[in-house]
C-alpha cells in the first residue's frame, strides 16, 4: 500500500486543492478526507474521484471543536490504518471578521503598505465564540482539536523506523504581539485568528523537540492570500472579483498573493516531496506566485523561541488532562 496522507478540513478551498495535488503527484497514496460534515466529505471525495478514478480515498467525520469527535476520529482512524504517512493540519476558521478599512486605507500612505497588504497586520479582528467543551472557538479548532487528535494518533505517527509527517497551515497572519502565555486561548483580545496561528507555530517547534527522537516530524506552512470561504468571510466575493486587477497587479510586489487554492497548496505539495530531516523545524515554508504566475515556495525564519514553544506545551497537555478528567467524571454518555 502507498503512503497513507490524512487531511483535515479536506473538502474546500486550500485542503480539497491539497488533495487533488497529493494526488497528481502519487496516485498510490490512501487518501483519507478528515471533515465535520459528511456530505460535504463524500462531495469532496465523489470530486476526486472523477479526475482519479483509481485513487483510494476515504472519509472520516472529524469536528475538530470537539474533544468527543476527535476522540472518535482517532479511534476510527486506529481501527482502518496501522501507520499515517502524513496528517496535514489544515482545518481552521476566522469566525465574524471585521475588517478596519480606516487602517487599510491609511497603510496606502505609509511605509509599511507592502507588509500590511501580505500579513493583513492590524487590520482583522474577530468575534470568537465559546465551543461545548468550554474552549474559545479559535483556539480549539485551528489548533487544540488538532493537538489532542496527534496525541491520539502517536501509536500510527510515532515510529523511528519510518518517520511520519505533521504539517500545519499557519498564516502570514501569525504574529507575537498578539500572543500572550498568560492568555494562549486568546480570551481576552480581538485578534484570536492571529494568535491561533502563532501557537501553530510555537507547537510545531515544540512537537520537534519532543517527538522527532520518536520518527514525528512537523512543519508549519503559509499558503498565503487565497480566495476561499474564509476569505469570502472577510469581504464578499463580488467585491474580490471588483479588486482582482489590483491583487494581480499587487503580485509584482508581494508574493503572497497566490489567490487560487491550487496556488496555495504549493508549499503543502512541496513539503510532501521533501525527506524530512532536510526540513528546518524554524522556518514556515510560504506558497508564494510571481507576477507572472509563477508558484515556487520562499522559505522565511518564524518569529519563536524555543522555551516559549516549551511552555506552551506544558499548557496544552495539562489542558488536554484537566478536559479528559471532566470527561472520565461526566461518565459515558
Ligand atoms: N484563505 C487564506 O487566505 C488563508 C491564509 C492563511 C491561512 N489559511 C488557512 O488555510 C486553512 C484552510 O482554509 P481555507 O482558506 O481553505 O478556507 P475554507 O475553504 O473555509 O476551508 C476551511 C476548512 O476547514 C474546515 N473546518 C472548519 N471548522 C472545522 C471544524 N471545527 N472541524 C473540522 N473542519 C473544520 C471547513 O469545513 P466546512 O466546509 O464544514 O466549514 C473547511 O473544510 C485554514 O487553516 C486557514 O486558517 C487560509
Amino acid at each position: 500500500m502507498g503512503k497513507v496522507v490524512v487531511v483535515t478540513g479536506a473538502n474546500s478551498g486550500i485542503g480539497l486543492a491539497l488533495c487533488q495535488r497529493l494526488l497528481a503527484e502519487d496516485e498510490s497514496i490512501h487518501l483519507c478526507l478528515a471533515c465535520r460534515n459528511l456530505q460535504k466529505a463524500e462531495a469532496a471525495r465523489a470530486s476526486l474521484l472523477t479526475a482519479h478514478p483509481d485513487a483510494h480515498l476515504s472519509t472520516v467525520r472529524l469536528d475538530v471543536s470537539s474533544l468527543d469527535s476527535v476522540l472518535g476520529a482517532a479511534r476510527d482512524l486506529k481501527l482502518r490504518f496501522q501507520r499515517l504517512d502524513f496528517l496535514y493540519l489544515n482545518a481552521g476558521v476566522m469566525p465574524n471578521p471585521k475588517l478596519n478599512t480606516k487602517a487599510l486605507l491609511s497603510s496606502f500612505f505609509s511605509r509599511d503598505l507592502f507588509h500590511v497588504v501580505s500579513t493583513a497586520d492590524g487590520l482583522l479582528t474577530q468575534e470568537d465564540g465559546i465551543t461545548a467543551d468550554g474552549l474559545q472557538e479559535v483556539f480549539a479548532t485551528n489548533v487544540f482539536g488538532h493537538f489532542v487528535l496527534i496525541r491520539e494518533l502517536e501509536p500510527l505517527l510515532c515510529r523511528p523506523e519510518s518517520p511520519s509527517r505533521l504539517v500545519w497551515t499557519s498564516s502570514n497572519n501569525a504574529r507575537r504581539s498578539n500572543f500572550s502565555l498568560a492568555d494562549v486561548q486568546h480570551s481576552r483580545g480581538r485578534e484570536p485568528y492571529s494568535s491561533s496561528k502563532y501557537v501553530t507555530d510555537l507547537l510545531s517547534v515544540a512537537l520537534n523537540r519532543n517527538l522527532n527522537a520518536q520518527g514525528l516530524y512537523s512543519s508549519v506552512t503559509c499558503p498565503g492570500i487565497v480566495l476561499t470561504n474564509l476569505t469570502y468571510g472577510i469581504l464578499p466575493p463580488f467585491i474580490w472579483t471588483v479588486l482582482m486587477p489590483i491583487l494581480w497587479l499587487l503580485r509584482f510586489f508581494v508574493n503572497s498573493y497566490t489567490l487560487t487554492p491550487f496556488n496555495g497548496a504549493e508549499a503543502l505539495v512541496w513539503l510532501f516531496q521533501q525527506a524530512p530531516e532536510s526540513v528546518n523545524p524554524l522556518t514556515k515554508y510560504h506558497s508564494s506566485t510571481s507576477g507572472l504566475g509563477r508558484n515556487y515556495v520562499t522559505p522565511r525564519k518564524m518569529d519563536v523561541e524555543g522555551e516559549a514553544a516549551e511552555e506552551l506545551y506544558q499548557q496544552l497537555l495539562d489542558l488536554e488532562r484537566c478536559l479528559r478528567a471532566q470527561r472520565h467524571d461526566r461518565g459515558p454518555d
